[in-house]
C-alpha cells in the first residue's frame, strides 16, 4: 500500500475513534444530567467531573476533540445545572458533524503534503537511479528538507559518486588494455622493418655518397633526415613496447626527492632549450616511501614533458615535495597554458589529446602508476595561468596495491 494510502487510513481512523469518544462521552453526560433531571436530586454536574468523563482512562485525549475545549470554556468553574446541560450537549452534538468533515479535510491537507515531503525526494531517487542505469551520471538530485531524508540522499549522493569513479575506472583500464594489446600486434609488425631500413640508410651512408661534393652535401643531409625519423618512430614503438611489459612493480623503500632529483637531471637540458627553468623546492625530512623507482621516473618525466610543451614560449616549472600524515606530497607546477575547465576532467582518460604529436597516454598511464601505489593524483588549472599537479604517496609495506 502507498505512504500517501496508509497516512490517510491512518488520519481516518483517528479522527472515527476521536468522532466516536466525543458521541459517548457527550451521550453519557447528557443521560446522568437527565436522570438527575428526573430524580430532582440536588446532585449538579461539576467541571471535575466532566473532565473525568471526557479522560476516560486517560485514553481519549482532550485535545484530539475541539469539542471538549469548547465545554470546559463554556462552563468555567461554576457548578453546572442539569438542564442547561442537556441542552449545551445536544448543541455539542449538532457542532459534531461540522468537527467531523472539518477535521476530514483538514487530516486530507496533512496527509497530502506530509506523503508530497516524503515522496517526493524518493520520487528524485528513482528517477536519478533510472538515469544512472541508463550510465548518465551527470544527474543532481536536490537537498531533502527533513534529516531522515537529508540522509538517505546524501548516502545515495555518495552511491552514486562511488559507482561514476569505479565505472571511469573501468573504462581507463579498459582502454589500457585494449592499447596494449594493440600496441603489442604493432611494435611487433614494425619493430623488424624500422631496423631493416636503418640498416639500408647507414649502408647508403657509407657506400653510396655521391663523389659531387654539393650532391654529396644534400645526400649526407636527407640520409640524416631519414634517421631522425626512423629514430623518433623507433621510440614511439619503444613506448607501445614498454606498454606490453608484463604489470610488474619493484617496490623498495626509496627517497621521491632522489627519484625527481634523477630525472630532472636527464630532462633538464632539454628544458633549458625551450627556454624553461626548472625550479626544486624538495623538503629534506620526507619519510622514505614503498616505491618503483623506475615508474615514478616515468610519472615525473611524462609530466615535466607536458609542462615544457605547455610552455611554449618558455616559462618555470617548481617541483616540491613535503610530509603528510603516512606519507609524501609532491607538487609539479606549471606557468604555461593552462587547461580549459570542461576539458579537466577528459584529461586522465587514455587517448586524450590536444597536441598534433601527441598520443594522449602519458597521463592515463601516470594514473594507473599511482593507484598500484595506492596514492592519488589531483589537478587544478587555470587557462593562461598555468597547471599543477598534486601527487600523494601513502609509506606504503611493500605490497602491491
Ligand atoms: N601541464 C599541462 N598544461 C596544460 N595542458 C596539459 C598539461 N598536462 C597535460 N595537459 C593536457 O592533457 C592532455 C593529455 O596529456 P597526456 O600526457 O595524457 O597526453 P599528451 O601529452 O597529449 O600525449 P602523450 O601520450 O605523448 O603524453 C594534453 O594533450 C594536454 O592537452
Ligand atoms: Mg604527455
Amino acid at each position: 500500500m502507498s505512504i500517501r494510502n496508509r497516512l490517510l487510513i491512518i488520519i481516518f481512523v483517528v479522527v472515527l475513534i476521536n468522532g466516536a469518544g466525543f458521541l459517548f462521552v457527550t451521550y453519557s453526560c447528557e443521560r446522568r444530567a437527565a436522570r438527575n433531571n428526573n430524580s430532582n436530586d440536588e446532585e449538579f454536574l461539576t467541571v471535575e467531573y466532566l473532565q473525568k468523563m471526557m479522560f476516560p482512562g486517560g485514553m481519549y485525549s482532550g485535545f484530539m476533540s475541539p469539542g471538549n475545549y469548547t465545554i470546559a470554556s463554556r462552563f468555567g468553574n461554576n457548578l453546572l445545572a442539569n438542564q442547561n446541560l442537556m441542552s449545551m450537549f445536544k448543541e455539542l452534538r449538532s457542532q459534531f458533524v461540522f468537527f467531523f468533515l472539518a477535521s476530514i479535510i483538514i487530516g486530507l491537507l496533512v496527509s497530502e503534503i506530509t506523503a508530497r515531503k516524503i515522496l517526493n525526494p524518493l520520487n528524485e531517487i528513482a528517477n536519478v537511479s533510472n538515469e544512472i542505469a541508463k550510465g548518465n551520471y551527470n544527474v543532481e538530485i536536490k537537498e531533502a528538507k527533513t534529516p531522515e531524508l537529508r540522509r538517505i540522499v546524501d548516502s545515495f549522493r555518495i552511491m552514486k559518486n562511488g559507482l561514476a569513479e569505479f565505472e571511469e575506472e573501468k573504462e581507463r583500464t579498459e582502454s589500457i588494455e585494449i592499447t596494449k594489446t594493440l600496441a603489442a600486434g604493432i611494435a611487433h609488425e614494425i619493430k623488424n622493418p624500422i631496423n631493416t631500413v636503418g640498416l639500408i640508410v647507414d649502408y647508403l651512408q657509407k657506400n653510396l655518397n655521391p663523389e659531387d661534393p654539393k650532391k654529396s652535401y644534400e645526400f649526407y643531409k636527407l640520409t640524416e633526415n631519414m634517421k631522425n625519423e626512423l629514430k623518433r618512430i623507433n621510440r614511439i614503438v619503444e613506448g607501445f613496447l614498454r606498454l606490453t611489459k608484463p604489470d610488474v612493480y619493484n617496490f623498495k623503500k626509496s627517497n621521491v626527492n632522489s627519484v625527481i632529483k634523477e630525472t630532472v637531471s636527464v630532462l633538464e637540458p632539454e628544458a633549458i632549450k625551450q627556454n624553461v627553468r626548472i625550479k626544486l623546492e624538495l623538503c629534506n625530512t620526507i619519510p622514505s616511501v614503498y616505491i618503483d623507482r623506475d615508474r615514478m621516473n616515468q610519472v615525473f618525466s611524462n609530466l615535466i614533458i607536458n609542462s615544457i610543451e605547455a610552455m611554449p614560449r618558455g616559462g618555470v616549472i617548481t617541483i616540491s615535495t613535503d610530509k603528510i600524515q603516512d606519507g609524501v606530497v609532491i607538487v609539479i607546477k606549471d606557468t604555461g597554458i593552462g587547461i580549459e575547465k570542461d576539458n579537466i576532467r577528459k584529461i586522465f582518460s587514455p587517448y586524450y589529446t590536444t597536441k598534433k604529436q601527441g598520443f594522449g597516454l602519458g597521463l592515463s598511464l601516470i594514473h594507473g602508476i599511482i593507484s598500484r601505489h595506492r596514492g592519488k593524483i589531483f589537478v587544478s588549472s587555470e587557462v593562461g595561468k598555468g597547471t599543477e599537479f598534486t601527487i600523494m604517496l601513502p609509506e606504503g609495506d611493500g605490497n602491491e596495491g
